[in-house]
C-alpha cells in the first residue's frame, strides 16, 4: 500500500531530512586516514540525538549501530568498527536515516579517503549522476521503470552495473515503505508516479559484476567479484506542481543551483566539473 502524503507531512519530512543533511555533511568532513568508521558512527549518533531525533537503523532488525558504513567492495549494510581503519584511497559509503518528530529521512553518499584512483572517482561520479537521471524520470505522469531504466542506462554507458538485489523504497513514518523503486526497468512500465508520494532512490552501482556475497556477520554485503562499489541517496518528495523535493538536500532547487559541464547538479562530486570526463 503506497501512503501518500499532504502538505504538512512532506513539511515534517523536510525537517527530517535537513537534519540529516547536517549530520552527513559533518561526518563527510570527518573521512580521512586514521578515522575508524566506529568514530563516524558515534558522531552520527551523538549529531542525531543532538538534534532531538532518534537514529532509525540502531536496533532495525537487530542492526547494532547508527550508520552503515561499506568500504571499497561493500555494497551496503558495513557494520561499523573500531578495527576498521580508514586508509588513503578507500572509498567509502555511509548510508544513514533518522527519525524526527515521528517521520523519517534516509540518505547515503560514498566519499573518498584521501586521494583516490581515477577509477574509483570515476565510479562516484557516475553513480551521483545516474541519481540524477533517474530524479528526472520523478515527476507526475512517469512511471517508475522509467526511473529505473534512466539509471541503468546511464551507468550502462561507462560500463557498470546497479546491483540487483537491494533498491530504493517509499519512506514516510516507516524506513521502508511501499514502492520498491528499482534500479533498472522498462520505460513506460510499473507504478505511476503521483503527488505526495516520498521515496528513496538510491542507485547503488558497482564495475561490473553485480553479483553480491553476504559476510558471515549476518549484515555485510560485498561484491562477489571484489570490485568496488558506490551508492548515492536522497528522499525525495513528489511535490504539489508534481516534480521532486529533494528532502535531504536542503540548499539544493531545480531553479537556482547551478549545472557543471555536464549538465549535472553542482553538488557533492558532480561539483568538481565532470573534469574527470575529459
Ligand atoms: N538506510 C538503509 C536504506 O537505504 C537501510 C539501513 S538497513 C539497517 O534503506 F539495517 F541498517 F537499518
Ligand atoms: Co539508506
Ligand atoms: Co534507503
Amino acid at each position: 500500500m503506497i501512503n501518500l502524503k499532504n502538505a504538512a507531512q512532506i513539511e515534517k519530512m523536510r525537517a527530517a531530512g535537513r537534519l540529516l543533511y547536517e549530520v552527513e555533511q559533518q561526518v563527510r568532513a570527518s573521512v580521512r586516514p586514521g578515522v575508524t568508521t566506529a568514530d563516524l558512527d558515534v558522531l552520527a549518533e551523538q549529531l542525531i540525538r543532538k538534534g532531538g531525533a532518534i537514529p532509525s537503523e540502531k536496533g532495525y532488525d537487530g542492526y547494532p549501530c547508527s550508520i552503515c558504513a561499506s568500504v571499497n567492495d561493500e555494497v551496503v549494510h558495513g557494520i561499523p568498527s573500531d578495527k576498521r581503519v580508514l586508509r588513503e584511497g578507500d572509498i567509502i559509503t555511509v548510508d544513514c536515516t533518522l527519525k524526527l518528530d515521528g517521520w523519517q529521512a534516509d540518505s547515503a553518499f560514498t566519499v573518498g579517503v584521501g586521494a583516490i584512483s581515477p577509477e574509483a572517482k570515476k565510479l562516484i561520479v557516475v553513480t551521483e549522476q545516474s541519481f540524477w537521471q533517474g530524479i528526472r524520470q520523478c515527476v507526475v505522469g512517469k512511471r517508475l521503470g522509467d526511473v529505473g531504466h534512466a539509471i541503468a542506462s546511464h551507468v550502462r554507458s561507462h560500463g557498470y552495473e546497479p546491483i540487483r538485489d537491494y533498491t530504493g523504497h517509499g519512506i514516510g513514518r516507516e524506513m521502508h515503505e511501499d514502492p520498491s523503486v528499482f534500479n533498472y526497468g522498462d520505460p513506460g512500465r510499473g507504478l505511476r508516479l503521483r503527488k505526495g508520494m516520498t521515496i528513496a532512490v538510491e542507485p547503488m552501482i558497482c564495475q561490473g559484476d553485480w553479483h553480491i556475497q553476504n559476510d558471515p556477520d549476518g549484515w555485510t554485503v560485498r561484491t562477489r567479484d571484489g570490485k568496488l562499489c558506490a551508492h548515492y541517496e536522497h528522499t525525495i518528495a513528489i511535490n504539489e506542481e508534481g516534480y521532486p523535493d529533494i528532502l535531504t538536500l536542503p540548499d539544493f532547487s531545480w531553479e537556482h543551483t547551478p549545472l557543471n559541464a555536464d549538465g549535472f547538479p553542482r553538488v557533492s562530486y558532480l561539483a568538481e566539473d565532470g573534469e574527470e570526463q575529459a
